[in-house]
């Protein structure tokens, strides 16, 4: 592999070029690339060149399953308690409840139905080849054929019009960062996106499909 990856957290953060903060998030990058070789549910090209996660809620559990997210629990908040900074703890925090709050009130319980497409990238000497496009339709091939919707939840605006492509529509929006007297910058806007099966027949409502929502600052 000649890059890197460049999947970053989707919330604001002043710290994110701290030392300590980079060694940490590599550490659980790696903690999280080895749960998904356990699980099965990390499909890439070309040994890591473009990558994608996928959550796949009729995956057949396995006896292993709980002792393996313990240790990915613990491992992976050990980690960030001993790396974030305060100011993270608090980002992190806001990212949790609002983005929990906006899931809930567009996807409501089925959300524990839905296949999600997660950790999406192409490192930048290879972007542009259709490598994502190639991984995102091995997703929505299986979810076609289950009849099940998909959920992508994106940070990345630039990417809209792509994923739009691919047939994901946006369904609900947080704003992170509008109240942080910290965050300088402009609020960061995170899509829920939603993709029907092609095939299904779902009772997703179609008046919230479709709107794109900006953070005002
Ligand atoms: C988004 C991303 C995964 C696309 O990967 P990719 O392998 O280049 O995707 P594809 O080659 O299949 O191209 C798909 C579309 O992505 C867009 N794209 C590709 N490379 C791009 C680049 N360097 N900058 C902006 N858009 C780009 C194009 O719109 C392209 O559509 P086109 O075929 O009409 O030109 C990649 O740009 C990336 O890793 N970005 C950083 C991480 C990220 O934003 N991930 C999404 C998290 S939700």
């Amino acid at each position: 592999m000649e890059g890197k990856l460049t999947v970053t957290p989707p919330w604001p953060d002043n710290h994110k070029s701290t030392k300590r903060w980079k060694f940490g998030h590599k550490v659980t990058t790696y903690v999280h690339l080895a749960k998904l070789v356990y699980e099965k549910t990390g499909w890439t090209i070309n040994h890591g060149e473009s990558c994608v996660d996928l959550g796949d809620p009729t995956r057949k559990k396995r006896p292993l399953d709980k002792v393996v997210n313990f240790l990915y629990v613990q491992l992976t908040q050990g980690i960030r308690g001993l790396t974030e900074s305060k100011e993270q703890r608090k980002c992190v925090a806001e990212l949790t409840s609002k983005g929990g709050c906006a899931l809930k009130e567009a996807l409501g319980d089925e959300i524990s139905r839905m296949f999600e497409v997660s950790s999406l990238s192409t490192i930048p000497e290879r972007q542009g080849r259709g490598y994502a496009t190639a991984l995102v339709h091995l997703v929505t091939d299986l979810t076609d054929a289950k009849g099940l919707r998909s959920l992508l939840i994106s940070s990345n605006t630039i990417n809209r019009p792509f994923f739009r492509e691919l047939g994901f529509e946006i369904v609900g929006a947080v704003c992170l960062g509008n109240d942080n007297p910290t965050w300088k910058e402009p609020p960061v806007t995170v899509d829920i996106m939603v993709r029907e099966p092609k095939s299904g027949n779902s009772s997703m409502d179609k008046k919230t499909i479709g709107s794109e929502p900006e953070c005002s600052v």
